[in-house]
């Protein structure tokens, strides 16, 4: 199993709830040494440091998780950015790389990542809610997570011959610092984060049941598989 993003607050949460779960898991992330910190503390996973934007940076990567792992079973994708500010205003250097990170990068790797699937394992990757409730101020990462989650879609029923899920897990705000990491602007009013453990395990069982989506229900305020 590859998780990328493995350097981020819900990427490593995810990495240690699989391999807690006793998934082999290989990691890819920017920033080298949390990747390694992660990887240690997985037992010495192995641990490929690639800039998502790098397509031949991540095929690499991907090959190297599969070789090491024997194949993959499951590919989890964790990167993300997010931007602040009216849509008018967008700085287009901002907005490609949101879109870059957010859509572009997990469709490359999990295209990089099908030959080396099996059939029958999965794909999960994280949208957002604001895939599904576009938001004031967030016009680009809501379009970025918007096409992400449309992409799944489609890929999902192309690989239903080989008995692929593709998990589209499209979560509300959650107390990562991710809105502080921002690359432009400053957050609009944020509900309050959502309990992170919920995240992670509603990818796990997603995961294992073969869930399509992992969403809210807005009355009950619970994540919901289906
Ligand atoms: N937190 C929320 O409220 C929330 C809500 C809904 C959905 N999500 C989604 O959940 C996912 C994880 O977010 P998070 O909250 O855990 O944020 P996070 O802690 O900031 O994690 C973001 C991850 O993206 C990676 N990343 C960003 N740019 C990259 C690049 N150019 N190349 C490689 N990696 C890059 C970071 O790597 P480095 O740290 O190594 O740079 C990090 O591993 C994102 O897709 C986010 O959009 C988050």
């Amino acid at each position: 199993m590859l998780v990328a993003g493995a350097t981020g607050v819900l990427g490593g949460e995810l990495a240690r709830a699989l391999a807690g779960a006793g998934a082999r898991v290989a990691l890819t992330g920017r920033d080298d040494g949390r990747l390694r910190a992660v990887a240690e503390e997985l037992g010495g996973a192995p641990a490929l440091a690639a800039d998502a934007v790098d397509v031949e940076a991540v095929r690499t990567a991907v090959d190297a998780a599969a070789e090491a792992l024997g194949g993959l079973d499951a590919v989890v994708v964790a990167w993300g950015v997010v931007a602040f500010g009216p849509a008018a205003d967008a700085d287009d250097a901002v907005t490609e790389e949101l879109f870059a990170v957010n859509t572009l990068a997990p469709m490359s790797l999990v295209r990089a990542a099908l030959p080396h699937l099996s059939d029958g394992g999965a794909v999960a990757l994280l949208s957002a809610v604001v895939a599904d409730a576009p938001t004031l101020g967030m016009a680009e990462y809501s379009a970025s997570k918007a096409a992400l989650s449309a992409w799944a879609s489609v890929l999902r029923r192309e690989l239903r011959r080989r008995r692929i899920t593709v998990l589209d897990v499209r979560p509300p705000h959650v107390d990562t610092g991710l809105v502080d990491r921002a690359l432009a602007g400053s957050p609009p009013r944020l509900p309050e984060g959502h309990d992170r453990a919920e995240v992670v395990a509603a990818v796990l069982d997603g995961l294992r049941e073969g869930a399509r989506e992992v969403v809210l229900d807005p009355a009950q305020q619970r994540l919901v598989r289906r």
